[in-house]
């Protein structure tokens, strides 16, 4: 193995070490990679753009679709040639994979890229100092992929690093029982947990204290949120987004990813009644076809998420839906894929993400029969896509014209333009100074581009 960076004391600490963390997937995964930073901040790890100038370097991984392990190895082979010359100039580099595809392959890994140092789950990233000190103590690799029985949340330093932008995420409740027949994630996220309440309002408080205005909730199932009350009561999401809001001061809320199964009345309401929540709701409902959505075990008909759909409107008319699509699940025919089609016209989404059917393995559905042959798989993506785009430019074009209230997040790509997102989840692009990045500001949408809005500032600033 190739020499290891000595590990600073927790007492001696301060010494600056590079972490450099690559983030693939979804927002659990940015907001892990966010929170193994805040673990290794106290062992002097401070984040660094460029790898080559990182004491350590963690691949935060996703598994989800697609060649998600050859991916993995084939940027550890890139990652490999960084630690090596890194090591020829005196440098040790630990190079750590965590993430999903470290939960589902870490023996493999180890196997495969013996020059890998530490293999973590997501449910064991409290313990990353411990391992990092075992890494350089000992001969081998170090793997940490059981579901241990301590969360890891009690575990995770209570200061976090704020992201600029006034926008941050906040894992509320992680791991999934509903077994959809094409998932991986009951399998490498595990059984469905919740944080306490007051965890959770403890987080938000120190976020709103640093100026965060917008806190977009994470779970893999979030709107399954049932966490444990200071009252010893079980609350909902809806309790949970109302004390943040009325309690806490969360100027914007969001939550991501729901299942139409646990869309509650409570829920559904709050979307009427809490102004802090954002007209926006991610909804999957992967199959318009009932035959397939039993395949996939969803648990509803394409009926009920209809129904689903028009309450959610009736409570917030102006609401915008988005959802996930699978093409080419086993099983699926020419016609279970033009109910996918109807129920998209019949719906309208103001964005979506679509993905060709790919079998994970382990999962009910790789070993299915009525496996969909790749170029019909693609075929019907492509119609789909073309669907779905038609709505997103029809909603984009529908916002011109109109006032809404951006949260400025950064600098957009243009000299003195700063970007943010619309309460729709719209990017907005505005001639404006820095000083509006983490603000809420009044913009007249008045451009349309291909994916996102232009505006002017209306120079009244304020609550969304
Ligand atoms: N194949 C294709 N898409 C998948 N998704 C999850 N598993 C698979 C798979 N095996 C999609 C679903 C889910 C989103 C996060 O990823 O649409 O909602
Ligand atoms: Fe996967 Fe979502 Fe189904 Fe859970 S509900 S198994 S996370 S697709």
């Amino acid at each position: 193995m190739s020499p290891l960076p000595c590990v600073p004391s927790a007492q001696s600490g301060k010494q600056a070490r590079g972490l450099h963390v690559i983030t693939w997937g979804c927002q659990m995964n940015v907001y892990d990679s966010a929170r193994m930073t805040d673990v290794l901040r106290p062992l002097g790890y401070r984040a660094v753009d460029a790898p080559d100038d990182a004491d350590m370097i963690i691949l935060n991984t996703c598994h989800i679709r697609d060649r998600a392990a050859e991916k993995v190895f084939s940027e550890l082979g890139r990652l490999r040639l960084v630690k090596e010359a890194r090591a020829q100039a005196g440098h040790g580099t630990v190079l750590a994979v965590a993430g999903c595809v470290a939960q589902a392959e870490g023996r493999e890994i180890l196997a495969r890229a013996p020059y890998v140092d530490i293999v973590l789950g997501p449910q064991t990233y409290h313990r990353l100092p411990e391992m990092v000190a075992r890494a350089a103590r000992a001969a081998g690799a170090v793997i940490e992929t059981d579901f241990p029985v301590e969360q890891k949340f009690d575990f995770l330093p209570p200061e976090r690093e704020v992201p600029a932008g006034g926008a941050a995420f906040l894992t509320i409740q992680e791991g999934c029982d509903k077994f959809c027949s094409f998932c991986v994630v009951p399998y490498t996220r595990g059984a469905e947990a919740s944080r306490p309440v007051a965890a959770v309002l403890e987080e938000a408080r120190r976020l709103v204290a640093h100026g965060v205005k917008e806190i977009t909730l994470l779970g893999q199932n979030v709107n399954a949120y049932h966490g444990e009350g200071p009252d010893g009561a079980i609350w909902g999401l809806a309790r949970l987004m109302a004390e943040l809001a009325d309690g806490i001061g969360v100027e914007r809320i969001r939550y991501t990813t729901s299942h139409p199964r646990d869309m509650d009345g409570d829920l559904i309401a709050a979307h009427g009644d809490q102004p802090a929540l954002m007209p926006f709701l991610h909804l999957p409902v992967q199959s318009g076809s009932d035959r397939v959505l039993a395949a996939m075990n969803r648990g509803h008909t394409a009926q009920e998420y209809r129904d689903l759909v028009m309450r959610l409107r009736a409570a917030r008319p102006d609401l915008a839906l988005s959802s996930d699509f699978i093409v080419g699940h086993p099983g699926e025919t020419e016609d279970d894929f033009e109910q996918t089609m109807q129920l998209i016209r019949d719906v309208g989404f103001a964005q979506a993400y679509s993905f060709k059917y790919s079998p994970r393995p382990g999962t009910p559905a790789s070993g299915a029969g009525g496996q969909v042959p790749e170029e019909v798989k693609d075929a019907r993506l492509q119609k789909l896509q073309a669907l779905l785009r038609e709505q997103q430019d029809a909603f984009n074009a529908a916002t011109v014209g109109q006032r809404v209230s951006v949260l400025f997040t950064g600098r957009g790509r243009k000299p003195g333009q700063v970007s943010g997102k619309s309460p729709y989840l719209q990017a907005v692009h505005v001639d404006g100074p820095d000083s509006l990045i983490g603000q809420v500001a009044e913009v007249d949408i008045v451009k349309l581009y291909t994916n996102s809005l232009g505006g002017v500032l209306t120079g009244e600033t304020g609550k969304a």
